[in-house]
């Protein structure tokens, strides 16, 4: 059968050339075309000068960590059960024993106020707002006090870079317990700093030793630069101001090179709140962590920005599951970039993930208001993941919903 002719009307198409929403904002604008965290990168990688790129962005050595932690999120099969279908998941779930609106805490980065001149604070209030834990890291360009100041009502947590000198970490623990940050987190995996080529090659260190050809970058993104020389100056906001933590914070020297399971203790007799261990890369670490009191763990190989060719942390996550049982939390990051990579997660057993560069690449493109898309967009992938998996609640997921495929 054939159906019939007329004559072409475009007047039959005005109902679906409705157009997309105006938005007055260029940044409104700029994050509505962003559906993906891939997006956000795209576009966040033309905005900074390249060395900030090249810091935010790289991994450590040949970066084969970091490309391999992207590389198992991508042999994740999510597997339906058709015949539970629901139409409204709900995300929700609890991290350290509180509501939090959905399985994502976001992690610690180190000179966020690089990425944008509004950082931490940004960051923190965008996750306040969604309901979700922000970790202030302790080579933080704001201070701890200045962070829960622009967070009211947030959740945050603090996470420690344990110092050689205990007294400088005794510090650190006053003020965020006066500030009523909720949890510590103790990251293992520094002993020093991963050796990243760029940024050793751009001359990124703190002081900045940037060479001719970094600062030519710099020149080609005045807004960058006007944003960040007419804010407060840059340095690491969590120690005293003019102390040698806030010049040299980075040194290898300062930070404690042998963490113990003794520190663990020692943090948790000083530290009302939870301690969550992160940096955790085998059963053996998770055990003896949880045996030295660790409330929750991070499986975490720095984004792949410590020991290259580090194990995954996603892959290692059903043993140490299996091993620390339902005693203690386990999160993962290192990789973390869209729903399904959460869903995936919590179906081998974590209770939710981290994600550190996915915020950044909205802090970039819009500020607080780009880390409210990245995590709107994250909690959106989410609940449709689920909808389509067909689990109605995040309890629901497991392993039945999740296969590694080979390749
Ligand atoms: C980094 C350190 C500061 O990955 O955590 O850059």
């Amino acid at each position: 059968m054939t159906s019939s002719r007329q004559v072409p009307r475009w007047r039959d198409l005005e109902p679906f050339l409705k157009g997309r929403p105006v938005h007055r904002n260029a940044t409104q604008r700029r994050l509505s075309r962003c559906l993906s965290v891939d997006d956000l990168e795209r576009l966040a990688r033309r905005r900074v000068p390249g060395a900030v790129w090249d810091y935010v962005y790289g991994g450590s050595d040949g970066e084969v960590a970091m490309a391999r932690n992207r590389a198992a999120f991508d042999r994740v099969e999510l597997r339906p059960t058709a015949f539970g279908q629901v139409a409204d998941p709900d995300v929700a779930t609890t991290i350290l024993g509180r509501p939090a609106t959905a399985p994502i805490v976001l992690a610690p980065t180190g000179y966020t106020r690089l990425s944008h001149h509004s950082g931490e604070r940004a960051v923190a209030a965008a996750a306040a707002e969604a309901g979700l834990p922000y970790t202030l890291s302790t080579y933080a360009t704001t201070s701890i006090t200045d962070t829960a100041r622009a967070a009211e009502g947030g959740r945050n947590w603090f996470q420690l870079y344990l110092m050689k000198d205990r007294a400088v970490s005794l510090a650190h623990l006053d003020e965020a317990r006066e500030q009523k940050y909720d949890a510590l987190v103790l990251t293992m995996d520094t002993t020093v700093t991963g050796m990243k080529r760029k940024d050793k090659r751009n001359g990124f260190a703190i002081p900045p030793q940037l060479t001719a050809r970094t600062l030519a970058g710099m020149a080609r993104h005045p807004g960058w630069v006007a944003n960040i020389l007419t804010t407060e100056p840059l340095r690491f906001a969590t120690f005293p101001e003019g102390s040698t933590y806030g010049r040299w914070g980075m040194s290898n020297q300062l930070r404690e090179q042998a963490i113990r399971p003794t520190d663990i203790a020692w943090l948790k007799e000083r530290w009302d709140g939870p301690v969550v261990v992160k940096g955790i890369l085998s059963v053996a670490d998770a055990l003896a962590a949880v045996r030295a009191g660790a409330d929750a763990l991070v499986l975490s190989n720095h984004g792949g920005r410590q020991l290259d060719r580090a194990p995954v942390p996603l892959e290692l996550l059903p043993e140490v599951v299996d091993a620390v049982g339902d005693r203690t939390e386990v999160y993962v990051d290192s990789g973390v970039r869209s729903g399904g990579d959460i869903a995936a997660v919590v179906g081998l057993g974590g209770r939710g993930v981290m994600i550190g560069r996915a915020y950044l690449y909205g802090l970039i493109v819009g500020g607080q208001r780009g880390v409210s898309a990245t995590l709107d967009l994250l909690v959106d992938e989410l609940r449709r993941a689920m909808c389509l998996l067909g689990t109605p609640d995040v309890a629901s997921i497991g392993p039945e919903h999740v296969r590694l495929r080979a390749s």
